[in-house]
């Protein structure tokens, strides 16, 4: 989220692994979303990477050996002392277990002994990673309040297969958002639905509408770096998952449904983004319908209306936050709806403004009596939903 990780300050720790290289991407995506970026490198890492390429990324010059740039600095403490988050991406098992050890003998170590926490993403291979000293080490940083970005599972540069490759760059971004965001949704369940459903006419037809599920993404990550755990029902949609959310991929109306009110029983909150069809075709033929007549009738039929169930079977303390797509009049018809279906708060845009498949978007938030007019990146705006909706849990 651009505004979470704007004008902060980030250290980016690199130590000697394959994966040295993709630092400098997760330097580019921290720079875009505003960030201002330092970069310290272990001798190992400076053999991967050159330092001249994070300096000229930069502006600055890359920690590596503890030698003042000027007269007196001590570097470890001055930038730790300047850094808003220490991110060790990728990290080293010899690197991971020297910080758990308080071992500060490289320009990262030093760093991570004078910042204390912060996050770190493994990278090694899996038999480095599987063993149990690494393992214990990952228990003893977690407790002393480090951050660990999960490696995932595959081909890995040694040859071999298994758990050990660096994090998805992206998910290593979401994961610095989420560090700068209060944990006000800890211990809450948020179920969040997106995109656009599916009904099938015949094998490979269906009717469906032009939704993205950006918002909706924008939304489970938002109520992921808030502290809640996160389940995304979705439509077909290309989007990448956000860190550390749960995603259920559905495609009709029915299969919506039964997935909703499974994962809603136990939620706290549920917001309903997703575009849901209205109709479905009464018949779905089995078979691809041939072009042998001139005219084709389909016979529509109403579909099951998801956040009117959860509207009715809403717990004692659950908030039921839906969307309204509107084309007019639409704070009226807004306020009906939240009346019609026993909703706590609703979100309207107008979809004349162009807003399905874009990143941007204008809403107006009708929650707990107040109508809030918010606009911009579907990233901040759905931060500004989940920041005011925490605040009334
Ligand atoms: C080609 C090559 C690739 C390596 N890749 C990794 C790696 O991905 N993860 C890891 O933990 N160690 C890896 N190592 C071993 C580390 O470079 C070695 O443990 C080194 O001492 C780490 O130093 P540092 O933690 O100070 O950066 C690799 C070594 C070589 C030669």
């Amino acid at each position: 989220m651009k505004k979470v990780i704007k004008n902060k300050k980030i250290l980016l720790g690199i130590t000697g692994s394959i994966a040295a290289y993709k630092s400098v991407e997760i330097l580019r995506l921290l720079q875009k979303k505003g960030a201002e970026v330092r970069v310290a490198m272990t001798p190992s890492a400076a053999k991967f990477i050159a330092p001249l390429t994070f300096e000229t990324l930069t502006g600055h010059s890359v920690f590596i050996e503890n030698v003042p740039e000027r007269e007196c600095e001590i570097r470890h403490t001055t930038l730790s002392a300047w850094a808003d988050l220490l991110l060790i991406a990728p990290a080293t098992a010899n690197t991971i277990a020297k910080i758990a050890c308080g071992i500060a003998d490289t320009s990262v170590t030093e760093l991570a002994l004078c910042c204390q926490k912060g996050i770190i993403c493994p990278a090694m291979n899996v038999r480095m990673f599987e063993n149990l000293i690494t393992q214990e080490n990952f228990r003893k940083l977690k407790s002393l309040g480090w951050e660990i970005v999960e490696p995932e599972s595959g081909y890995l540069a040694c040859g071999e297969e298994g758990k050990g490759r660096l994090a998805d760059v992206e998910d290593i971004v979401d994961a610095v958002s989420y560090w700068f965001m209060p944990k006000t949704l800890k211990g809450k369940k948020v179920v969040v639905t997106a995109g656009a459903t599916r009904e099938y006419i015949d094998p490979v037809r269906f009717i469906s509408n032009p939704s993205s599920g950006k918002m909706g993404f924008a939304l489970a990550k938002a109520a992921k770096g808030f502290g809640a755990d996160v389940v995304l029902i979705t439509g077909k949609t290309h989007l990448k998952t956000p860190y550390g959310v749960k995603r259920i991929n559905v495609e009709t109306v029915e299969e919506m449904f039964n997935a909703v009110m499974k994962e809603v029983k136990d939620a706290n909150i549920y917001i309903s983004s997703a575009a849901v069809g209205d109709f479905k075709p009464a018949h779905c033929s089995s078979e691809k319908i041939k072009k042998t007549k001139d005219k084709l009738t389909l016979e529509l039929v109403k579909t099951q209306d998801i956040l009117k169930a959860v509207g009715k079977s809403k717990k004692e303390g659950q908030l039921v936050i839906g969307f309204a797509a509107e084309t007019e009049n639409e704070i009226e018809n807004a306020k009906e709806k939240m009346k019609r279906k026993n909703l706590d708060g609703i979100v309207v845009n107008n979809v004349r403004k162009g807003i399905f498949g874009s990143d941007g978007t204008e809403v107006t938030f009708l929650f707990k009596g107040k109508e809030r007019r918010i606009s911009g990146l579907k990233e901040d705006v759905a931060f500004e939903i989940i920041k005011e909706i925490s605040e009334k849990e």
